[in-house]
């Protein structure tokens, strides 16, 4: 049961492959801190035990701890900006000697300059926000303000999905990894098929006539009670991008059915498709977004519920209440961040190299019959396998990750066929397209092409 459910996530399983690749790869000292690791820390899927052992992490690359470098293009979608980014480094330096800590009842000079560009920047007219330590938290406080803002307490969201590991985020996220024998979850936690064209529910095989949208509204209509619909603007894990019209007819439904909508941009806000907030693409103002990862720089923990102001419903009561709540530590990292994204134009260029890569891999799947499909919004891109020759696509994307590591390419497969490519958005050109490269050449190695 526990591999069925790890391969359908699709990462790095506990299977022969990896202990191959450990055996080729992992000297003594790496395999005593692994065993070290594996000693202290309570197992769990995709985390402990661990593949491999790091000791330095700069720009677009990770080193382990024998010294070899990999091309970080999972990075846990924090890197928008690589890793300590000199800028925010000093930023939280600079902090971490003045002002390490804001107690409760104080605020601070970078908590309100955060909340202030953000709110500012978010395509909500008149935003206001709450900060919190990592997503799944501000998930959290967007599904409790939900209730107490419509005094409802259903939800909708998608299978498949997934907004975080706590058991009220759990409850609307959609992978059985986090879900199977865990319950019960949040009543009320109403599940409906996502936007997914390649296994679309409804059959639409591609041709997308949105009969999930239709879905949603007849489920919303029929419910009468729901609070929110949740989903994730683009479904990160395999890079899933609904038409213009989904968000339009999306927002259509909440608005006839009296329920707020509440995007999760958490791993792909902050120039990752090549705005700085997902949902501008489609023009459409939710009621909440969510945002997280990237903006702690990615070196400090940080999320954002951003709202808009008529949801100011909560003085009476503790929405977050987070202990680093305003760290002023992490808004210093997160207010550099934003400097970063604006002084090096990195929407603009996660649009122009994305597109650039995105032909690239179109290229390939045209001439790849192992590739079902190449998709991406900026620099979120994805190499969707299929069954090829008698090998199914999971154990294709498997081996060439597996290769990929051995060149030095890291990178996430989702939903177990997909190669998801997430590089830094300020990676150098040439970095960009040696990974492709390398992408296609274990493709190709792996099919005998
Ligand atoms: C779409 C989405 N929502 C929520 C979360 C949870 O964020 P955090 O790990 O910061 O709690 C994640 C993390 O991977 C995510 O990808």
């Amino acid at each position: 049961m526990a591999d069925a459910i790890n391969i359908e996530e699709g990462d790095v399983n506990l299977g022969p492959r990896r202990q191959a690749w450990q055996a080729a790869h992992i000297g003594p000292e790496t395999r005593g801190l692994l065993a070290e690791d594996a000693r202290w820390f309570l197992h769990q899927s995709m985390s402990t035990p661990c593949l491999n052992a790091l000791s330095a992490a700069a720009g677009s690359r990770i080193v382990d701890l024998e010294g070899r470098a990999y091309l970080d293009f999972h990075g846990n979608s924090l890197h928008q900006i690589g890793h300590g980014h000199p800028k925010v480094v000093a930023a939280v330096k600079q902090t971490l000697d003045t002002l390490p800590f804001s107690p409760r009842r104080y605020t601070n000079l970078p908590a309100v300059a955060l909340a202030r560009a953000l709110c500012q920047a978010a395509p909500i007219d008149g935003a206001k926000l709450l900060l919190a330590p990592g997503g799944t938290a501000a998930i959290g406080m967007a599904l409790k303000l939900a209730r107490l803002a419509t005094g409802k307490f259903k939800t909708l969201s998608m299978w498949d999905s997934f907004h975080g590991a706590s058991l009220d985020a759990i409850s609307i996220g959609g992978e059985a990894v986090f879900r199977r024998g865990i319950g019960p979850l949040l009543p009320g936690s109403e599940h409906v098929p996502p936007h997914d064209p390649g296994h679309c529910a409804f059959g639409c095989q591609g041709s997308c006539a949105l009969r999930c949208v239709d879905y949603i509204d007849y489920c919303l209509e029929k419910e009468g009670d729901v609070a929110a619909v949740i989903v994730e603007t683009i479904r990160a894990t395999d890079v899933q991008i609904p038409p213009i019209d989904y968000y339009r007819r999306l927002r259509a439904a909440c608005d006839r059915h009296g329920a707020l909508l509440i995007l999760d941009e958490i791993p792909i806000a902050l120039g990752r498709t090549g705005h700085l907030f997902a949902i501008e693409r489609y023009g459409i103002e939710p009621d909440m977004l969510v945002i997280g990862k990237g903006l702690g720089g990615g070196l400090m923990p940080l999320a954002a519920l951003i709202a808009h102001p008529r949801f100011d419903v909560g003085q009476h009561i503790s929405l977050g209440h987070y202990t680093h709540e305003k760290s002023p530590l992490a808004c210093a990292a997160a207010l550099a961040t934003l400097d970063v994204i604006a002084d090096e134009q990195l929407c603009e260029r996660s649009r122009t190299l994305g597109a650039q890569a995105l032909q690239r891999l179109q290229d390939l799947a045209r001439r790849c019959p192992a590739v079902a499909e190449a998709r991406g919004a900026g620099l979120l891109l994805a190499l969707e396998l299929r069954d090829h020759n008698g090998r199914t696509a999971a154990d294709l994307a498997e081996a060439v990750l597996y290769r990929c590591l051995t060149a030095g390419l890291s990178f996430k497969v989702g939903q177990g066929t997909v190669l998801v490519l997430a590089p830094p958005l300020n990676i150098a050109e040439d970095d960009l397209f040696w990974a492709l490269d390398t992408v296609e050449q274990a493709l190709k190695a792996e099919i005998g092409a």
